[in-house]
């Protein structure tokens, strides 16, 4: 297993290409399941997320090429002779359950296998197989598998969600864009990322109303056609690397960056003590001046403060001056790097959903474990501004979701090498 050394190195300077966003490929990448025809993805990120999801379409017998390095990725599902999304390659990544809705919509049937927990929570799937329900599926659960059928094909409803599912909230809308008749999507979620999956919905002949809003509305059509889609940029990338000259000062410029993504983000930062201002290619970000001061912070569904932050934040705030409570509203258990942080010198009191962070001058460096992918790239913010070196263990789990870390932060001027394991 890699490990990537760290060592502080004092300010960044230069400009960081943000690149498209995983969450968004991850259920662009399944649309191709909605339609005989070719679904082309542009600026799509160079992740094992993303291999993984490929590996899934394709032991469903969809084609998937990867193109231009990887940076397009070219679908076709017009001969699909299998609809079992299988154990091994579900249990690796939890968006492989978003495979289900456009399956079933235009085969009928699916069998999916649930995909089990994850580090930072149960993360349950019972809101996608309600909403299924409710356009008609019929489900049954047979040795971890979700056997889902609808001969008559789905029928248009009303689905309210009892909160807000990002993933829930995207099955539904894929298999409402072939249901019979209309369906409205309430209390949907909101973010970029369903945006963005609409837009390329609606490039493939897709009848979709509200998406950003609360409620979605969807006319069911008989077919959807193929389409040449661009991915949406990575608001969590951007986001964890606007962290990067705010914990070690400097002025860093991400391009690509677009300030509508990381609004509650920004706000935040600016309370701390970052400026951040819209350039020609992106955004550019630096510290005012002197110490970044101490911000509460509350996670909840866009547009509010995203969880996928609350990691990188916590570890600006290690070093902030006063004392910053964090409250992680959407996982039970995703303060994981915290532990990790203390081994750095941070002070921090967790209890339940919020942690408590008092601010110190100086982190120092040390040997981390890597937990779950936002809080690995937590541990390496907190290594560029900790004095001496930091080596973060079991970085498969950045490389899920950070394209080439080491290459794009030693760009501007980051003392960051990766190690190869055995
Ligand atoms: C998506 O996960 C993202 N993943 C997550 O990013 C992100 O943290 C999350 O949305 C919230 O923004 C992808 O898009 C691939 P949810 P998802 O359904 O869809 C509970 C990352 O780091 N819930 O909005 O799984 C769930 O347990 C990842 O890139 C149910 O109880 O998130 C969680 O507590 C991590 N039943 C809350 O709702 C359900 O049926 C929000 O989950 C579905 C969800």
């Amino acid at each position: 297993m890699d490990s990537i050394i760290v060592t502080g190195n004092g300010p960044l300077n230069g400009q960081i290409p943000i690149a498209g966003a995983k969450n968004a490929c991850l259920t662009l990448m399944p649309a191709t399941l909605l339609s005989e025809e070719p679904l082309t993805l542009t600026n799509a990120p160079r992740l094992s997320d993303i291999k993984t999801m490929t590996t899934l379409l394709q032991s469903l017998g969809a084609e998937v090429s990867q193109l231009q390095d990887g940076r397009v990725l070219a679908l076709s599902s017009h001969r699909l002779d299998n609809h079992v999304a299988d154990y091994d390659i579900v249990r690796k990544m939890r968006a492989s359950i978003l495979v289900l809705g456009p399956m079933l919509a235009r085969h009928g049937h699916a069998v999916v296998s649930l995909p089990g927990g994850c580090a930072i929570g149960a993360r349950p799937v019972d809101l996608h197989l309600k909403a299924l329900q409710a356009l008609g599926a019929v489900l049954e659960l047979k040795e971890g598998y979700v056997h889902a059928s609808a001969p008559q094909g789905l029928r248009g409803a009303a689905v309210e969600f009892p909160f807000v599912s990002v993933g829930a909230t995207e099955n539904a809308l894929m298999a409402a864009t072939l249901a019979r008749g209309t369906t409205v999507l309430k209390n949907a979620a909101r973010e970029p990322e369903i945006v963005d999956l609409a837009h390329c919905l609606r490039r493939m002949g897709a009848e979709i109303e509200g998406e950003g809003t609360q409620t979605i509305t969807i006319q069911g059509v008989d077919q959807l056609g193929g389409a040449t889609h661009p991915v949406v940029a990575d608001r969590i990338e951007l986001g964890t690397y606007m962290l990067a000259p705010a914990i070690c000062g400097g002025e860093v410029e991400l391009i690509g960056g677009r300030i509508d993504l990381v609004g509650a983000f920004c706000e935040k930062l600016d309370a701390a003590g970052i400026s951040v201002s819209e350039t020609a290619k992106g955004l550019k970000v630096n510290r005012k001046n002197g110490r970044v001061r101490a911000v509460d912070v509350v996670t909840s569904p866009f547009p509010g403060f995203p969880t996928d932050l609350q990691a990188q934040m916590m570890a600006l705030m290690c070093t902030a001056e006063g004392v910053s409570v964090l409250e992680e509203r959407i996982f039970e258990n995703r303060f994981m790097h915290a532990p990790e942080l203390m081994r750095m010198g941070a002070r921090i009191e967790v209890h339940g959903g919020t942690a408590t962070v008092t601010g110190v001058e100086h982190l120092k460096g040390a040997p981390v474990m890597a937990t779950d992918l936002r809080a690995s790239v937590s541990l390496i913010l907190a290594g560029l501004a900790a004095e001496g070196e930091t080596i973060v263990n079991r970085v498969y789990h950045l490389d899920r979701g950070y394209e080439r870390v080491e290459e794009k932060l030693s760009n501007v001027g980051a003392k960051i090498e990766r190690i190869s394991g055995q």
